[in-house]
């Protein structure tokens, strides 16, 4: 099934369902020619003249780089707007400044806290926006990982079987949930009971696997990621949470943590690893040490170093493939 690149112009991607099943495939699939040709050195800019705004209202490595640097590869420029440095928010409605906006870039990236906010950005913007990550959503870090794990198996979506092990009600648990109830997967979210996604979202995900033909499994029990190909996890405390949910966090997810016993339960020797990132695997960065001290955990918070840096962990392809999706989005929609 192939989308003519055409039908994608002028689009929003605010959340995973904003696209369907071909349509996705089709960016996954722009992605990997995209990636091939900045490798050959024969990549074509296609975007000359656009100009793009980057609003970041929490921090980001890859997301921001990731759209930036495609941006330049295709020929365009971006402005950023960092928590602080503009007025939205604080003196001006997220609706005004997407007037605003509109009427100056092309094109924008927004990463807040409420799906609502990017959805009324949206609205009133009048050009394509991208959800670069909200409490409930992130979906261009989905295009990378679907890419990602696609290289690694080499199997089509509908023969991949994956588990999400970890705070399933946040953006990534809820993310992987519907991406793979979409493109047809084996999707496993294991998670404790109170840290489900609300039940709207299982029964989207239920709705989109009957459509699709993806197996959709929501579990407490860690031994549900038998047979997968790939295991994902996430922080336990994402941004926007307060630090004082901490602890509480911490007991209640260390039976879910993804240690080689876990890996080792996957019964797959070639089983991989991912995570968006950043992640808590060792004591190398301030919050990772104050939590390893607070909780008495040593050797990794939700994954384990030795996982980490493990053969099996693909961690640093899926954050080089967040550059050539999000430009395969920004390809897609803008030229
Ligand atoms: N995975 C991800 O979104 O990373 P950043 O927060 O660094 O953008
Ligand atoms: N769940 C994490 C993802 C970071 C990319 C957060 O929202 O902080």
């Amino acid at each position: 099934m192939s989308v003519a690149t055409t039908e994608l112009t002028g689009r929003h991607f605010l959340k995973e369902i904003d696209f369907t099943r071909p349509e996705l495939l089709h960016l996954v699939d722009l992605a990997a020619e995209l990636k091939a040709a900045k490798r050959a050195g024969t990549e074509t800019p296609r975007l000359a003249g656009r100009e793009i705004a980057l609003i970041f209202e929490k921090s980001s490595t890859r997301t921001r780089c990731a759209f930036e640097v495609g941006a330049f590869d295709q020929g365009a420029h971006v402005t950023y707007l960092d928590p602080t440095g503009s007025q939205l928010g604080h003196k001006e409605s997220i609706a005004d400044t997407a007037q605003v906006l509109g009427r100056m870039f092309d094109a924008i990236e927004y990463r807040g806290t409420a799906q609502s906010d990017v959805e009324t950005l949206a609205r009133h913007a009048g050009v394509p926006v991208y959800n670069g990550l909200s409490s409930e959503w992130h979906p261009t870090q989905m295009l990378a990982d679907l890419l990602t794990m696609r290289e690694h198996t080499g199997k089509p979506f509908d023969e991949l079987a994956y588990a999400f092990v970890g705070d399933g009600r946040y953006n990534m648990g809820r993310s992987l949930l519907v991406t793979g109830a979409i493109m047809g997967c084996d999707v496993r979210l294991i998670t404790p009971p109170q840290l489900r996604p609300p039940q709207d979202v299982i029964a989207l995900a239920h709705e989109l696997a009957a459509a699709s033909g993806a197996r959709i499994t929501i579990s407490d029990d860690v031994a549900d990621v038998r047979g997968v190909d790939v295991v994902h996890t996430d922080v336990w405390v994402s941004m926007g949470e307060s630090h004082d949910v901490w602890l509480q966090r911490a007991t209640l997810l260390t039976p879910y943590q993804v240690n080689a016993a876990l890996m080792a339960r996957t019964g797959n020797p070639d089983v991989a690893f991912m995570h968006c990132l950043p992640a808590f695997h060792d004591t190398q960065t301030v919050i990772g040490r104050e939590i390893a001290a607070a909780t008495g955990i040593s050797g990794g918070l939700e994954v384990t170093d030795e996982v980490f840096r493990s053969p099996a962990s693909i961690v640093f392809d899926q954050a080089e493939n967040r550059l050539h999706t999000i430009k395969a989005v920004l390809v897609a929609t803008l030229s």
